[in-house]
């Protein structure tokens, strides 16, 4: 019997479809065998890849130095409307189909990426600098991963290969913010505007065409936009090569260095709910290792994966210094030996590799090392520090919101029991804009997880911080849409109490963040930040209000 979409779905349930799909490739990778897959998860409901997966443990651990995405160059300085008088510096970015290999020993792998690279070049911003960008479709005509007809937005009346770039946690204007609408097509391209008026913080920039964002970033278009200002410059935190972007995510690679997408069986239907990887990559390479001297470095940490959240920790359990998150510095350093990030996700951290001269050093995912630190001494000193505050954070006061509203993340069957989508606030992508914030109030937002799994939620152009997580009756609202709670309100953890812009919602939790409403009003989006999710309607307009006269 064939399962379709909407079968596989209800039938094998998020959390142990989502999961035994990966388990079951892993199994898939580990043996040469035909797929075999869980009896409770129908073989019918996962096309087997072609070519067999890499086997994970079969490749060479640390044999590629870790590559560290180039410093984008200003091609010139351009005048723009919006800034009369005056001259900016002018990046292109030119998205391009190209060959890459992810491991010495595998064969080069097609990749699609910002300047032919994957990461792309890392964009260095300044508080108060605008900045343009031209983000250029040099793409191919065809898509290279699966797509599907069904998902709303990437209909068959619609060009296969679709781009539109967004700066992740960037506060801009509506028109250069990468509505998903906002898409051109190959040989097109589009100028936007950064005008930078926010705090230093690690931002990345990643595809977020319509319908197929899970495809275009798997593909490899991601990549860092770091925003510095003087204050922070005052700290001494690591500098220079001493501080870099680690741009994580995982992917299924095929023995013949292809990428490989998971699809349903339904060739009408390939969407599936989740992506795991069998293998890691770390600034696009596997298993690299990196020459650093016993000194202090700054890590900035960012998961670009589709749906898969990282828990990282050291080989030595040295803990990490998280020195900032998603927006910004923290208050003070907290001391982590564990770090864990959802989807989109971002930790500053400091490693101190000062006592460990000559010794090694591995990251770990999940307890298994994915990168390594060779810690070599060439005699340079350490003059940065890592000083015992960093940026007070104001807290929002909740009771200054003007308004509270109730969200809720479902997963749920159409009315005509067709497809199967991920919703916000019972809505769909076409439906009428619900959120309607006015410009420089405060809101505060309370995600009612009614599913089984954790969804990352994204607010585009504000910050916000979290304000609790509160554990509810999912049978009194099912019943009479009331929030029971069943236990006391948790506060965010301190690695959570500074600035974010993506926050963990809970499964059986309402979590609760508050914002103020900074930017030019114009139409924006909020989504989940699990892009099998995000694609297929778990994603919501929102319009921003001119402020009240
Ligand atoms: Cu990381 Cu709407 O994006
Ligand atoms: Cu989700």
């Amino acid at each position: 019997m064939t399962l379709s979409r909407r079968r596989f779905l209800c039938g094998a349930g998020s959390l142990l479809g989502a999961y035994a799909v990966a388990d079951a490739l892993q199994l898939a990778a580990a043996s040469t065998m035909p797929m075999a897959m869980p009896a409770r998860l129908s073989a019918a409901t996962l096309a087997a890849p072609k070519v067999p997966l890499v086997n994970p443990v079969s490749l060479a651990r640390f044999v590629d130095p870790l590559p560290v995405p180039p410093i984008a160059r200003a091609a010139g300085r351009r005048a723009h409307p919006a800034y009369p008088g005056r001259t900016l510096p002018y990046y292109r970015m030119q998205m391009r189909a190209f060959h890459a290999r992810l491991h010495r020993d595998l064969p080069p792998t097609p990749l699609w990426g910002y300047e032919g690279l994957s990461p792309g070049p890392t964009i260095e911003a300044t508080r108060g600098e605008p900045l343009l960008v031209e983000w250029i479709n040099a793409l191919p005509a065809q898509h290279f991963l699966p797509i599907d007809h069904t998902i709303h937005g990437a209909e068959r009346s619609k060009p296969q290969v679709r781009a539109v770039a967004h700066v992740h946690g960037a506060r801009v204007p509506a028109g250069s913010d990468g509505y998903p609408e906002d898409w051109f097509e190959p040989g097109h391209s589009a100028l936007y505007h950064y005008p930078n008026g926010q705090d230093a913080a690690t931002l990345w920039y990643h595809d977020h065409a319509m319908g197929i964002t899970r495809l275009n970033i798997y593909a490899g278009l991601f990549g860092a936009f770091n925003v510095h200002d003087a204050e922070e410059q005052a700290l001494g935190l690591p500098s220079g090569d001493c501080d870099l972007p680690l741009i994580l995510c995982d992917r299924l690679v095929a023995q013949d260095g292809q990428l490989y997408y998971p699809v349903s069986d339904d060739p009408s239907a390939p969407w599936v709910m989740q992506c795991k990887g069998n293998l890691t990559l770390c600034n696009g390479k596997l298993f690299p290792y990196f020459e650093v001297e016993p000194r202090r470095y700054r890590l900035r940490l960012i998961n670009v994966a589709n749906s898969s959240f990282f828990d990282l920790s050291l080989s030595h359990d040295q803990p990490f210094q998280q020195i900032g998150s998603d927006q910004g510095l923290l208050s003070a350093p907290v001391e982590r030996t564990r770090i864990e990030l959802y989807p989109a996700e971002r930790a500053d951290v400091v490693i101190d590799f000062s006592a460990l001269a000559g010794q090694s050093v591995q990251l770990r995912q999940q307890g298994e090392g994915v990168m390594e630190f060779r810690v070599r001494d060439r005699g340079r000193r350490d003059a940065s520090a890592l000083p015992a505050s960093l940026r007070p954070v104001a807290r929002i006061d909740p009771a200054g919101a003007v308004r509270d509203r109730v969200l809720t993340l479902e997963e749920v069957d159409d009315a005509g029991g067709n497809a199967m989508g991920m919703l916000l606030g019972g809505k769909h992508w076409s439906d009428p804009v619900t959120e309607d914030p006015r410009q420089n109030s405060i809101e505060t937002w309370s995600f009612v997880n009614l599913t089984g799994d954790a969804h990352p939620i994204h607010l585009h152009l504000v910050r916000f911080q979290v304000i609790d997580r509160r554990p509810f009756d999912l049978f009194a609202w099912n019943a009479h849409r009331t929030l029971k709670y069943t236990g006391p309100a948790q506060a965010p953890p301190p690695h959570e109490a500074g600035w974010k812009d993506t926050v963990r919602a809970d499964p059986g939790m309402v979590t609760r963040i508050a914002m103020r409403f900074e930017g030019e009003p114009g139409r924006y989006v909020w989504h989940c930040h699990l892009l099998e999710h995000e694609d297929n309607e778990m994603m919501r307009p929102y319009q921003l209000l001119p402020a009240q006269a």
